[in-house]
């Protein structure tokens, strides 16, 4: 197996870190557009092997697609992250170029490959992805919603002083800090609802935490986050490769499911070996199918802005 992480920034790299340190490739090439940049990031993971104890062998290159040919799966991070005080769709004029020059070049080399997207913003930049690959959206998966749902677990065992481990909560809906829905109602803790130990102002107040775990993390840090952003997408790999057949909330084309057509959004997923297999219907209530339509509407708004800057 073979995997290709374009972008060896703090998330690509923490990325490729994830993947290698529990061997679930045999190679991985990390591509980055900055001179030697990537070479470096390989060579310092690859010093890490005798240490981790993994085989796995990473190489790294600049702007040269031909190394990733065959990748069965590609993890596109490239593009400048966020300052503090940006939402992750101000980005979208740059990172529209970016993606979709990559998306295509890694096709040109891997076109059977599998493509996770995790640059931002993410909803836009999957919808994005599709239409410019044409790849069947079965191999088209955008990275948020699991590490959303990482954060949203992180705010609720703070507030029930619980084991991560032991949590079940998903976020749905767009990557963004109005337009992700943390499913309150559906989150156990072991199969009990966290709703008969968590007042309704308790959850409320998880939620919105949530809602701006990224954002919180970009004041703190002065750029966006890494360590969760890199093990999510590693965890989505995982389920890849493996076919492990995980239920994931991801970003995929929806034909009709959750009422909703052309639009790439966040809903929970089967993850396999061929992408992602089918989509679970959560069968939401009238005020989460509501939040869900209020953020469609404004991912589509987002998505219309790519027809301004196109090339
Ligand atoms: C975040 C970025 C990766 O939420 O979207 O940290």
């Amino acid at each position: 197996m073979k995997v290709t992480v374009v972008g060896a920034g703090a998330v690509g790299a923490t990325c490729a870190d994830n993947i290698v340190r529990r061997e679930l490739v045999e190679e991985l090439v990390l591509v980055d557009i900055k001179e030697g940049f990537a070479e470096g990031k390989a060579l310092d993971i690859t010093q890490t092997a005798s240490l981790l104890g993994f085989d796995t062998r990473v190489t790294g290159v600049t702007n040269d697609y031909t190394k990733t040919a065959n990748s069965d799966v590609c993890v596109i991070t490239s593009g400048i992250p966020r300052k503090p005080g940006m939402t992750r769709e101000e980005l979208i004029g740059t990172n529209a170029r970016i993606v979709e020059e990559v998306s295509k070049n890694l096709l040109k080399y891997s076109p059977d490959t599998i493509i996770v997207v995790i640059s931002n913003p993410m909803d836009t930049m999957t919808y994005l992805t599709l239409k410019a690959t044409g790849l069947p959206r079965h191999r088209v998966i955008g990275m948020g919603g699991i590490l959303d749902s990482a954060r949203f677990k992180t705010y609720l065992q703070k507030a029930l002083d619980c084991s991560q481990n032991d949590l079940h909560a998903t976020v749905i809906g767009g990557h963004g800090d109005t337009t992700m829905i943390p499913l309150t109602r559906l989150a156990t803790i072991n199969g009990t609802p966290v709703s008969n130990m968590l007042s309704a102002e308790q959850l409320k107040q998880i939620a919105a935490d949530t809602m701006v775990g990224g954002a919180t993390l970009t004041k703190l840090l002065g750029t966006s986050a890494w360590y969760a952003p890199g093990a999510a997408g590693a965890a989505l790999v995982e389920s890849i490769v493996r076919n492990q057949k995980k239920v994931f909330p991801c970003c995929v084309s929806l034909e009709g499911e959750y009422g909703q057509n052309d639009i790439c959004l966040g809903v929970p997923v089967v993850i396999g070996n061929k992408g992602w297999e089918k989509i679970i219907d959560y069968k939401l209530n009238a005020e989460e199918t509501a939040e869900f339509n209020k953020s469609a509407e404004a991912v589509r708004s987002m998505n219309k802005v790519l027809d301004t800057i196109s090339a």
